[in-house]
């Protein structure tokens, strides 16, 4: 099995050691060729993978035809293969999705296997579709989703972003992390106001603290084994870390799965003002750091679920009647595009009959027409919860 190992090397892979900018494309510019050890066992995994029954967006998309046409393929700033994209699903067939962009590039040179996934996780965004210009909107058109307190314990309104000519997770040096980590750092700590906080870096933290901070949903947990197959555990702890404001309702998490998360959340379901709080944070952060964008992708992410907006706005929901009939849920989420995770977010269970549920799309659409989906979807499971 081709894991990833926690050092710069992988095992059949490429070191990846280059500090190009992934902005700037090299259009024209071939990456290296597959080494041919590698390509025997990218042949040899898919082969089993295939006979699985994964019920991942991966093994409906990579149909033996798309698998050949991108098996010699290699990104030009990084070489990264279709392997390093398809690695962590092909470790995890219980993956929803099963694939991860090892650096910007990949999203074009496996575009014949992103596109069709990114087409389905977003709900129709096709390949010749543009993602729009950022719109947030204002958090007061989004009334307080339970203000007598009965159904939602709390309400979180994320978004990821990528800094500027560093690649993603997989293909950054042991150096970068401690660059980035260095500039973020220094950018969270010149924030004002209700922004003013501190930065925590993981390595050196007690177990205690990160334990705590990891059950009362501050902190990212810790081995996912999606993302450390993807590539992207490389140097953990170093470089990873956690910024929080005084009232511990704004936190930004460093170089997890994206080089940034921004995060907004508090007790309640109060999402205008969530949302308003993670608005001001993005924007006086983006003063500081220059934020990766792309054209037709919109906030470049190392996942193809987070594009576009990159926003996710969720509940922690007891809904006792709606979730004795799991069917009906299920129904309504489709219906009102949200997604159902357990309490501690995905592949986990619901404790003591709290869901975490969210806006499952993130591409196509603005930021404010993200939050409105889930806004509506929230609502009507109440709703129905009332009506059940
Ligand atoms: N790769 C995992 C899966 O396919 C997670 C996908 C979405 N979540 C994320 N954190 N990017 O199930």
């Amino acid at each position: 099995m081709l894991v990833f190992s926690r050092g710069n090397r992988l095992r059949f892979g490429v070191i990846f050691r280059q500090t190009q900018c992934v902005n700037c494309r090299h259009y024209g510019k071939k990456g290296k060729e597959v080494d041919k050890e590698l390509l025997k066992e990218m042949e040899k995994r898919y082969q089993i993978f295939a006979k699985t029954d994964s019920k991942s967006l991966l093994k409906k998309h990579l149909t033996q035809e798309i698998f050949d046409k991108l098996k010699t393929r290699t990104t030009p700033s990084f070489n990264s293969t279709l392997l390093h994209c398809i690695n962590s699903g092909l470790c995890n067939p219980d993956s929803g999705v099963g694939i991860y962009a090892p650096d910007a590039e990949a999203y074009k040179v496996f575009g014949a296997i992103f596109d069709p996934i990114i087409e389905e996780y977003h709900r129709g965004f096709k390949k010749t579709d543009k993602h729009p210009e950022s719109c947030y909107g204002s958090g007061k058109d989004f009334p307080n989703l339970d203000p007598d307190n009965a159904f939602i314990v709390s309400t979180r309104v994320r978004c990821g972003r990528s800094v500027q000519c560093y690649p993603f997770n997989p293909c950054l040096t042991e150096q970068q992390y401690a660059e980035l980590q260095y500039k973020l750092c220094s950018a969270l700590h010149s924030l004002e106001g209700e922004y003013f906080g501190t930065y925590m870096p993981l390595a050196g933290m007690d177990k205690s603290t990160q334990q705590k901070l990891i059950d009362d949903h501050f902190l990212f947990k810790e081995g996912d084994r999606f993302l450390e197959t993807a590539g992207a555990s490389r140097f953990w702890p170093n470089g990873r870390g956690i910024f929080f404001n005084k009232k511990k309702n704004f936190l930004v998490w460093v170089n997890e799965e994206d080089h940034i998360r921004i995060i907004s959340m508090e007790k309640g379901g109060d999402l205008g003002k969530v949302y308003d709080r993670m608005i001001g944070g993005v924007e006086a952060l983006g003063k500081k750091i220059e934020f990766s964008r792309d054209e037709r992708l919109g906030f470049l992410t190392f996942c193809p679920t987070n594009l576009g907006t990159s926003i996710r706005a969720s509940v922690h929901i007891k809904l006792p009647k709606l979730n004795a009939d799991k069917e009906k849920m299920q129904q309504l989420a489709d219906e009102y595009h949200l997604q159902v995770r357990g309490t501690s977010g995905e592949h986990s269970e619901a404790k003591g009959g709290v869901h975490d549920i969210s806006n499952k799309r993130r591409m196509g659409l603005t930021e404010y027409q993200a939050i409105k989906e889930m806004h509506d979807g929230i609502n009507a499971l109440i709703e129905a919860e009332c009506n059940a």
